[in-house]
């Protein structure tokens, strides 16, 4: 058994005996253990505490000190569009110059532009592509994560993107959750025939992806233009019947009843939310406790960098928090709204932007969005038997110096399932 010790933690933030989605004012406690170490176990998590307590026990022969240093859980990233086949700054200018985002749709741009170079692109090509933005985001802290499909909008192109992430899932050291986002965008073709577009994802799709075991959750982007709250419940619907549990795109740009008809989905979370009104608020509020035994809570998980990317207002977690939610936060990683899979630039906007304190960022990042994934029990936060995920910052004066730093990189190493990367 490969065992190792670190010390002289000056911080070990995080840790907990128990796993509890933190709600509303919840959401800030973050406990701490100063002066710390923790022991790992080949991939897992074996002992840690104070270092007085650290005497007379076995101690393994690899040590790390980390004076100076915190270590937090890594983090977890529950909403991504990891595999896309190119990315879209020619876009970007575009909106610099000042078009639309239907001028640019006019022009081929946005999500169907993605789908076309997908359909191009060989599984392997995409495969490469999504491993270099895993390791990428794997040494900015991130060890667990959530890959959408959406950009294929055809059966073949999106097998091939779900096919993609299993091989992921199979090869790398990172938890990975799998979701189907079939319904992401409507297909040209299809623009004028919803129905047919959503019989092929229930009928060619769906059977497929669950023999195949391709996929845990599924997903729809509700919004005007894209589907509607009734088109996501019948593609969700007949996603349940195959086992795929709702992680649903809503409330981005316009509040349409698709936060309320998600969580009448039971959706395990609601995702983006830059537009709530107060009664959206009040909704997720009261679906943020379980409603049964049987079902979980919906969670809120705020997407800050494609606010700050698209130039959106931010989502309001304020009032979210302060009204009770729970929420998580996420990187959106894509090439059209969030060209950044950077979780430490999410806590940071988090804070700036959205006045969200540095404890409530880092347990949105970890904890509860391990629940967004549910992986609660096995990553999330510092407890004996869960993975030994772990982030090792630089020196630094304190944990509200993560967000505060926003530009400079405060990780000095990044150890997933008991490894360094
Ligand atoms: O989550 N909003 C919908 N989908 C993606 C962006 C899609 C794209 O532009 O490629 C998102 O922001
Ligand atoms: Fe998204």
């Amino acid at each position: 058994m490969a065992s190792l010790l670190i010390e002289n933690i000056k911080c070990l933030a995080g840790v907990r005996r128990e796993n509890s989605l933190l709600r509303g004012k919840d959401l800030v406690d973050l406990p701490v253990l100063d002066n710390a170490f923790i022991i790992v176990e080949d991939d897992r998590i074996a002992d840690f505490g104070q270092m007085k307590s650290l005497s007379g026990k076995k101690l393994p022969s690899s040590v790390i000190d980390a004076s100076g240093q915190y270590i937090l859980p890594a983090w977890c990233d529950s909403h991504t569009h990891i595999v896309f086949a190119a990315s879209r700054e020619s876009e970007f200018i575009d909106k610099l110059k000042g078009l639309s985002y239907a001028e640019i749709a006019a022009k081929g741009g946005g999500i169907l532009n993605s789908a076309r170079h997908l359909n191009l692109a060989t599984e392997a090509e995409l495969f490469d592509r999504a491993w270099r933005r895993l390791e990428e985001i794997s040494r900015l802290g991130t060890g667990a994560v959530e890959i959408k499909s959406g950009y294929g909008l055809s059966v073949d192109g999106e097998l091939k993107m779900l096919r993609v992430i299993k091989r992921l899932k199979e090869k790398s050291q990172l938890r990975i959750k799998a979701t189907f986002l079939g319904g992401h965008a409507y297909p040209t073709e299809y623009r004028e025939n919803h129905n047919s577009y959503i019989r092929l994802i229930i009928e060619e799709m769906l059977p497929v992806i669950a023999h195949e075991k391709l996929a845990e959750y599924i997903d729809v982007f509700c919004e005007q233009g894209f589907f509607s709250p009734d088109e996501m419940k019948t593609i969700c619907e007949a996603g349940k019947k195959y086992g795929l549990k709702p992680k649903l795109h809503v409330n981005q740009l316009n509040s349409i009843g698709g936060l309320q008809a998600a969580i009448e989905l039971n959706a395990i979370s609601v995702d983006h939310l830059e537009t709530m009104t107060e009664d959206d608020i009040q909704s997720l509020a009261r679906a943020s406790t379980s409603r049964n035994d049987a079902t979980r809570p919906t969670i809120g998980t705020l997407l800050p960098s494609a606010a700050f990317f698209l130039r959106m207002p931010y989502q309001p977690a304020r009032p979210l928090i302060d009204g009770g939610c729970a929420i998580a936060l996420a990187s959106d990683y894509n090439p059209g709204s969030s060209p950044s899979g950077n979780m430490n630039l999410v806590i940071a906007l988090a804070c700036i932007q959205m006045r969200m304190l540095p404890e409530e960022a880092i347990n949105a990042a970890t904890i509860n969005g391990a629940y967004a994934m549910e992986l609660e029990e096995e990553v999330g936060s510092i407890t004996v038997g869960k993975r030994a995920n772990l982030i090792l910052t630089k020196k630094i004066p304190s944990l509200a110096y993560i967000p505060y730093a926003f530009g400079s990189n405060v990780i000095d190493k990044v150890m997933i399932n008991g490894e360094l990367v």
